[in-house]
């Protein structure tokens, strides 16, 4: 592969996972949405956006597969196996992007994720941000656990964080050392956890999740009308 150089955006799209909610037998990010595979769309999103070199994190057991995926980017994708959790499966891709100055984290998950959202997220790193992300309003009623009882909360005081995140590489190289045994659930609370701010930019619903079979009902119905 090419050296990549500070002007370089790298994308990490984490795929490796196996998509237990979904329950197929297919990788999730295998699983073809109007005909073309998860972590293609994703891949296609990242480059549009702005992204120069994408970095796929596969199944251990689906890398060669998986390279089939991407037919016709030649050496700006490579596919690399993953780890046991998703943080492990980011720690491997981040060994991957070179001298890259900005880091973009995707879940192949997110494979509708509108390129403007990625081009947002980068320019805001570009102008100084270390740690970016996309994030959307609740629309249901929230509540908090109380041991047998629930209580109301405040859903304005809440949002819901999407991905691509974005970090300047070193920013994210370091959260990444502090990790230890603590489990995240993304890269900004790692950002977090070693005192910087994380900074967010609006979302977009299109950059969903597919968690249960019925986002992927959603997702279906939307690339057909779209392509
Ligand atoms: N992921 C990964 N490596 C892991 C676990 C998850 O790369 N060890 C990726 C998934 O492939 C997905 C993203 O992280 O693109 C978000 O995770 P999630 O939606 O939870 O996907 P899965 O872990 O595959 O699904 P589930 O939790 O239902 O098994
Ligand atoms: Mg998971």
């Amino acid at each position: 592969m090419n050296s990549l150089g500070p002007e370089d955006v790298a994308a990490i799209v984490v795929a490796a996972g196996s998509g237990v909610r979904l329950g197929r037998e297919l990788p999730k990010a295998a699983i073809e949405i109007a005909g073309v595979p998860m972590v293609t769309r994703a891949v296609q999103a990242m480059f549009s956006g702005g992204a120069t070199r994408v970095i796929v994190v596969a199944p251990e057991a689906w890398v060669e597969r998986f390279e089939q995926f991407f037919p016709t980017y030649g050496e700006r994708v490579s596919v690399i196996p993953g780890g046991l959790l998703r943080q492990d499966s980011v720690r491997l891709g981040l060994e991957h992007i070179g001298e890259a100055g900005i880091v973009l984290v995707h879940d192949a998950a997110r494979p509708l994720v509108p390129p403007f959202i990625v081009d947002r997220v980068i320019e805001a790193v570009r102008d100084g941000d270390p740690a970016v992300i996309p994030v959307v309003a609740e629309a249901d009623s929230l509540r908090r656990i109380r041991r047998s009882w629930t209580v109301a909360v405040d859903r304005s005081t809440f949002l819901r964080v999407q991905t691509p995140q974005g970090f300047e590489a070193d920013t994210l190289r370091k959260a990444h050392e502090n990790v230890g045994d603590k489990e995240y659930t993304d890269d900004a609370t790692m950002c977090e956890a070693i005192d910087i701010p994380v900074v967010t930019v609006p979302g977009d619903s299109l950059a969903f999740k597919i968690t249960e079979p019925m986002d992927l009902v959603l997702a279906e119905v939307i690339a057909r009308g779209e392509s």
